[in-house]
């Protein structure tokens, strides 16, 4: 076959190709096709023109390559976009230092702003140890239960942040626990240990231990082990353990405490964070009016 073939119906040329019969003309594409074709391509010039388009040989121009006549360039739309952020945060800042606690939670718009930057705020600083939720692990306390060591008010939660517990600070929340390894006998410790396992309920408790609890325990962690905040004495009565509740967990804390620290962030970051970041954690689930405050402490 030679490509000169022609097609008995039409007259036209054929490009020689054939399968079962059919044959392909050889006919100039459409005329409406080249127009449209043609469109693109002068339309593909004038957008090279008009936006950045081609890298430049000496990485110079916008950002390495030809501006564009129009000067726009989404490195331009990003600062623009950020810029109008910052102004917006700008406005928030403004009223969220003036407001109260009270007054940011009566307004929705700040608190959003400030649970949000104390979100962020908490996943950089506080996950590590509270967890991404800040659900704790075993000598980090869970942040999102309405049992405090400290307490659960904004005034509570931002001096425990602020200050810290055991830190270096000079208002560093302190207190200790004595080892009762040096002062208990064996028997008597767990005798104690069987009267901590009574006090959410259970019959484990005996005489002498109730006496010890009594002598030794209460002062900071009340007569009925509801604890002390003023003293960061947990309470011993809920199921919530920081160290755990078996009998060998406890026994383990009274004969040789553990103190949990947690460093000071006032001077590491900033009074908004701080404060954002209590509106965060007070918004967990177990935050507490300042009616609430020490409720079951005592
Ligand atoms: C190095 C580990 C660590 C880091 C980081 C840390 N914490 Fe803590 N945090 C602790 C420990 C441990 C305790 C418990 C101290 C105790 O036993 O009394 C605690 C206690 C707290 C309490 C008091 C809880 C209560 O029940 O009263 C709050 C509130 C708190 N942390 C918030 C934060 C926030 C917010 C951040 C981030 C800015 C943060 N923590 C970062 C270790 C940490
Ligand atoms: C001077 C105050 C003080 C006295 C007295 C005291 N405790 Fe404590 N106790 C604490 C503090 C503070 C903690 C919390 C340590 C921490 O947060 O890391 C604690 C923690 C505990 C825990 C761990 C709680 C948990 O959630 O894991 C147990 C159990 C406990 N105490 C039992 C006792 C018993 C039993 C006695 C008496 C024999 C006693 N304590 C006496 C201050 C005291």
């Amino acid at each position: 076959m030679s490509t000169t073939d022609r097609d008995e119906m039409s007259g036209a040329e054929t490009t020689g190709h054939e399968w079962d019969g059919i044959k392909e003309l050889n006919l100039p594409a459409p005329r409406w096709w080249l127009i449209v074709f043609l469109l693109t391509v002068i339309w593909g010039v004038g957008y090279m023109v008009v936006y950045p388009a081609w890298p430049t040989l000496s990485g110079e121009g916008n950002r390495g390559g030809t501006p564009g006549t129009a000067g726009w360039s989404s490195y331009s739309e990003l600062s623009d976009s950020q810029q109008e952020i910052m102004t917006r945060r700008a406005a928030y800042l403004a009223d969220f230092r003036e407001a109260s606690y009270d007054d940011i939670l009566a307004d929705p718009g700040l608190f959003e702003f400030a649970r949000a930057g104390g979100g962020a705020a908490f996943k950089d600083n506080c996950a590590t140890c509270h967890g991404t939720g800040g659900a704790g692990a075993p000598g980090y306390p869970n942040l999102n239960d309405d049992a405090w060591i400290w307490g659960g008010t904004h005034a509570d939660i931002e001096a425990s942040i602020a200050y810290g517990i055991r830190s270096a600070h000079g208002e560093t929340r302190v207190s200790q626990m004595p080892a009762f390894g040096d002062l208990l006998s064996a028997e008597e410790i767990s005798a104690v240990t069987g009267h901590v396992l009574s006090l959410g309920g259970g019959d484990s408790s005996t005489p002498l231990g109730a006496q010890i609890f009594s002598e030794q325990c209460a002062l900071c962690h009340g007569e009925a082990g509801h604890g002390n905040r003023d003293l960061g004495a947990p309470n011993l009565a809920d199921a919530i353990w920081l160290y755990g509740g078996t009998a060998g967990e406890i026994s383990t804390q009274i004969r040789s405490p553990r103190h949990g620290q947690m460093p000071a962030w006032s001077g590491r970051l900033d009074a908004d964070t701080i404060r954002q970041l209590t509106i965060f954690v007070h918004s967990l689930g177990g935050g507490e009016g300042a009616e609430d405050s020490g409720g079951s402490a005592r």
